[in-house]
């Protein structure tokens, strides 16, 4: 007999169904027991009466809380006093005639049936595998899948080519420390996680993708914060022959279009999304991504801009240097390559942020292909002529073959999902987050690696005394 899943049963009145799952709860009633089983779908009742053949029943008498089962047993309505108008399946219950544990389960650290933010959640990170057996998590985690299903969708039917980049790559500035990956067969050499796919989705222009778009898993060394992680997912987008406002339009009609279709109780404060420039942003709300919900306590409002126009170069006061407000890829508003090295501080820039109720939920730009206003860029940033063909020798070249004007954009996958499920922190739209100090609690990571390990990769490790 096939199982079916627990939300199913109310189609089965009358009917001999299997179902399987986890003991959510029991009650014994003396001559009669039951069972709440917990399966993906939801929670139904299940009842064990003495009529049963006595090895079941005294199987029953033995089932505890989260203990893994399988039952056989016909759907029954029931009595019209006893209904429970909480659950899908408050209508009926399913008469146990079969029983088999697949697993008993020890005491759980934590009740899983709250939301569990009262929870210490170090404790919630070290048991991630039982925090996600709440429904609050559960529902979080298919939403995402939603909202990228929809992405997906969304963006092939606009003919856009889903390419999947390397992990194991180079470094690129976007203004973070990378994580090192040891290259055991090029001893000495190291490879650079990526903090985004942004060279790579640049040279896939250059080869001629023209739209191109990608779930990317993007990695930085930074302290984790309420709206970031060490790990965190992008919509990566590139496209080639477009302007900025293509870039923005294609943006706001995902996300009234994602918003209509996943989430019609929120209410868009503003259609077109409102575009203004940073210096409009600074001056009226003294930020670079203001909130502008109109009403701060509507959990329903979602209040979306674009702020454009930002200065291409920002001081970094304690190293005494400039650099890039966005990435160094990003387009100055002018190709005057002397302007830009004398006077940094007035160039503006063709980058854009996308604001959601006072997050940065996605930031991009128009690209520099003109090679010298790059080289221009660059040794405003500190780097000579010659260190920035060395570092970017791959661009330098690809951009000599034929290079289609181009730029994009990346969502931030995990701030929108946080905002739009009301959720305080991005850890919890994530599977597997980590801490504010960056350690994976459940895997036990970063960890120690065996000497043998490392003498293979040449590494010595200088301990602190
Ligand atoms: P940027 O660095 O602005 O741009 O990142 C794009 C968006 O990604 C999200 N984000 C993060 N979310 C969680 N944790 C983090 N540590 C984190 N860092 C960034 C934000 C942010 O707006 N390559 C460029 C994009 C481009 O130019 O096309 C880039 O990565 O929502």
């Amino acid at each position: 007999m096939e199982r079916i899943f627990i939300n199913q049963t109310i189609k089965y009145i009358g009917e001999k169904v299997k179902v399987c799952g986890w003991v959510n709860s029991r009650r014994d009633h003396g001559k009669i027991i039951f069972i709440d089983l917990r399966d993906r779908s939801g929670l139904v009742q299940i009842v064990f009466t003495e009529e049963l053949k006595s090895e079941i029943y005294k199987l029953s008498d033995k089932l505890r809380p989260e203990w893994v089962i399988e039952v056989v047993g016909t759907v029954e309505k029931r009595p019209e006093k006893m209904k429970n108008p909480k659950i899908e399946t408050g209508g009926i219950e399913i008469k146990a005639e079969d029983l088999k544990i697949h697993s008993e389960a020890k005491t759980l650290p934590f009740s899983v049936e709250s939301d569990g933010y009262e929870i210490n959640e170090e404790k919630r990170l070290k048991y991630r595998y039982l925090d996600l057996r709440r429904q609050r998590l559960q529902k979080n985690l298919k939403i995402r899948q939603e909202v990228i299903y929809f992405m997906r969708t969304y963006l092939k039917e606009k003919d856009f080519v889903e390419v999947e980049t390397p992990i194991l790559t180079k470094s690129t500035p976007e203004g973070a420390r990378d994580f090192l990956v040891p290259a055991r067969l090029q001893p000495g050499k190291f490879y650079a996680l990526p903090q985004s796919p942004q060279q790579y989705k640049q040279l896939l222009m250059v080869a001629g993708l023209e739209r191109y778009f990608q779930i990317a898993r993007c990695l930085r060394d930074e302290d984790a914060r309420a709206d970031r992680q060490a790990e965190h997912t992008q919509l990566d987008i590139e496209m080639s022959f477009v302007e900025q406002d293509d870039i923005l339009n294609l943006t706001e009609s995902l996300y009234i279009d994602i918003c209509k279709k996943l989430f019609p109780e929120k209410r868009i404060s503003e259609i077109p999304f409102p575009r203004m420039t940073y210096k409009e942003a600074m001056a009226k709300y003294k930020s670079d991504k203001p909130d502008l919900r109109k009403n701060k306590k509507d959990e329903n409002e979602l209040a979306f801009c674009f702020i454009i126009d930002f200065p291409m170069f920002e001081w970094h006061e304690g190293e005494k240097r400039w650099g890039a407000s966005h990435h160094p890829f990003t387009k100055p508003k002018t190709d005057d390559t002397e302007k830009i090295k004398k006077t940094p501080e007035k160039i503006i820039s063709y980058q854009h942020d996308f604001v959601l109720n006072g997050w940065e939920v996605g930031g991009g730009s128009i690209r520099t292909t003109d090679l010298n206003v790059l080289t221009a860029v660059f040794e405003v940033l500190g780097h000579s002529p010659k260190e920035t063909k060395e570092q970017f020798k791959n661009y330098f070249e690809a951009f000599q073959y034929g290079v289609p004007p181009h730029g994009g954009i990346a969502p931030g996958i995990d701030r929108f999902l946080a905002i739009v499920l009301g959720e305080p922190n991005i850890r919890e739209v994530i599977s597997f987050p980590k801490t504010g100090d960056n350690r994976g609690l459940m895997m036990d990571v970063p960890s120690k690696i065996p000497e043998d390990q490392l003498k293979e990769l040449h590494i010595k490790i200088i301990r602190d005394k």
